[in-house]
């Protein structure tokens, strides 16, 4: 018997009246729930999750809290309210119509972005899928697979624009979307960064503080789009995203809050000592936030870009906030400055802004980062440890752009192979830590209990006590 999708699929786009949509989505969604069973979160199908699911953008629909399992989640299709009068509001076509069809000639441009978006998606869902398994309390499982069931709506949110808009070719990524897999040798995710594991819970808390944050800012690039079905879908996204880096910036947060109760408890910062007492030493934090940040920042792709300029100039991805900025957003004969190495030294450079507008991009996120470490540094200060965290220079561990394999101290110093050899395992994490952080990694998942090395959060989700039963073991 035929499933109703219309039905089944929450949505705001009136799916009921597409037939042609329908169809393309009758035969991707059993792949789909294949992709899920196969490298979706491990071991979980039996469990009823207490998650948010979107069944309509307004605000009482959109963070609707129950009991689901997670490969029934309805995973919806939503556009945020559309405006017929909106404007392209930077480029070439600033002050025309905005776009409700895929025009001819941007036609490759617009599916590359989409399904390099849409890949990051499934993507984080597999690096993250054996979490579960090591997860430091109930509730931190519960934010794992909420994360995940979102990171499974925004692979429906780009396949649907590309089965609406793309034909055939749509259709075909549609499917290449679920046949590639995070890791893999042969058939890999498209971005680096999407295919690093994500072995243990410090590692997913830096991953969704950083790596959900590129998502933040792509996104919110894409919002200003002038093909309009991209500027909505990627709106609502955002609505979710917001939580996944909360996730991230609490998580680090309540190790931090552990770390530095057992610093002062034991009197010492001696990282040896710190780990006897089964807590996550500083310095190992400060590693961990190295990587992330690097691999991270190497997702905005190359600091000089051609493709940055067309994507700007025919209006299908805008910068971040662009229509807070008070300048032509044409930005022909502007420059900007990025960074190179002439001599053993780091210079800057002026170059068209158009070019480097991955740089601009990647400086915007680079502000958000720091000012969360500053609230990660508070925690610290709170509890009256000295040390601090920062985040290294830009052009620390690149490899992508001008910075590519250059060896640099995380203070942004050139140094040679010897140096780098000597101290990489100060400046980034090195097997030994990650066998550290793996031994403290036990499942913890009796309500309101919580492994040693974290902190309980100061609230619960949904104004839930911090032992409610987020998760029913089926
Ligand atoms: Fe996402
Ligand atoms: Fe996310």
């Amino acid at each position: 018997m035929a499933i109703d999708y219309s039905q089944k699929i929450p949505n705001n786009v009136n799916l009921g009246d597409d037939r042609t949509l329908q169809r393309a989505l009758e035969q991707w969604q059993p792949n789909f729930i294949q992709w899920w069973d196969d490298v979706g979160p491990d071991g979980s199908t039996n469990y009823d999750v207490y998650l948010r699911t979107a069944t309509s953008v307004d605000p009482q629909g959109w963070a609707h809290f129950d009991y689901v399992k997670m490969r029934d989640y309805r995973w919806g299709i939503f556009l945020n309210p559309g405006d017929p009068a909106r404007q392209i509001h930077f480029g070439d076509h600033k002050g025309e119509t905005a776009w409700q069809d895929v025009p001819g000639e941007h036609r490759a441009n617009l599916r590359r972005i989409i399904v390099t978006q849409g890949d990051t998606e499934p993507a984080s869902v597999e690096q993250q899928r054996h979490l579960g398994l090591t997860a430091p309390s109930m509730y931190d499982l519960r934010n794992l697979f909420q994360i995940n069931v979102e990171e499974g709506r925004h692979l429906w949110a780009m396949v649907y624009l590309l089965q609406k808009f793309f034909g055939r070719d749509g259709r075909e990524e549609a499917g290449a979307l679920l046949e590639r897999t995070s890791g893999d040798e042969n058939n890999p995710r498209i971005l680096g960064a999407f295919n690093e594991k994500t072995p243990d819970w410090l590692a997913f808390f830096m991953f969704t503080y950083f790596t959900d944050r590129d998502g933040k800012f792509q996104l919110a690039a894409l919002a200003e789009s002038a093909f309009d079905p991209l500027a909505r879908t990627t709106k609502f996204m955002l609505t979710e995203e917001a939580h996944h880096m909360f996730v991230g910036e609490s998580g680090v947060s309540r190790v931090l809050q552990r770390t530095a109760q057992v610093m002062n408890e034991l009197k010492s910062d001696d990282p040896k000592k710190v780990r006897e007492a089964g807590a996550i030493d500083l310095p190992t934090i400060q590693r961990y936030l190295n990587f992330h940040y690097s691999v991270t920042i190497d997702l905005f792709g190359a600091d000089q870009s051609s493709n940055a300029a067309t994507f700007y100039s025919s209006g299908l991805k805008g910068r971040y906030e662009e229509g807070k900025r008070t300048d032509d957003h044409v930005l022909k004969g502007q420059s900007y400055k990025v960074l190179e190495v002439q001599g053993g030294r780091l210079v800057e450079k002026e170059v068209p802004m158009l070019n480097a507008l991955n740089e601009v991009l990647r400086d915007d996120f680079i502000k958000d980062s720091v000012a969360g470490v500053g609230r990660w540094n508070k925690v610290l200060e709170k509890a009256g440890v000295p040390q601090r965290l920062v985040v290294p220079h830009k052009a620390f561990n690149r490899r992508i752009g001008a910075l590519a394999g250059i060896r640099m101290s995380p203070e942004g110093r050139v140094v040679s192979e010897e140096e780098w050899q000597a101290h990489e395992a100060e400046w980034l994490p090195s097997d030994a830590d990650r066998a550290f952080v793996a031994s403290l990694m036990g499942r913890v998942v009796e309500p309101g209990k919580f492994a040693h090395w974290i902190a309980p959060p100061a609230m619960g989700i949904n104004r839930q006590p911090v032992d409610f039963e987020y998760v029913r073991f089926g």
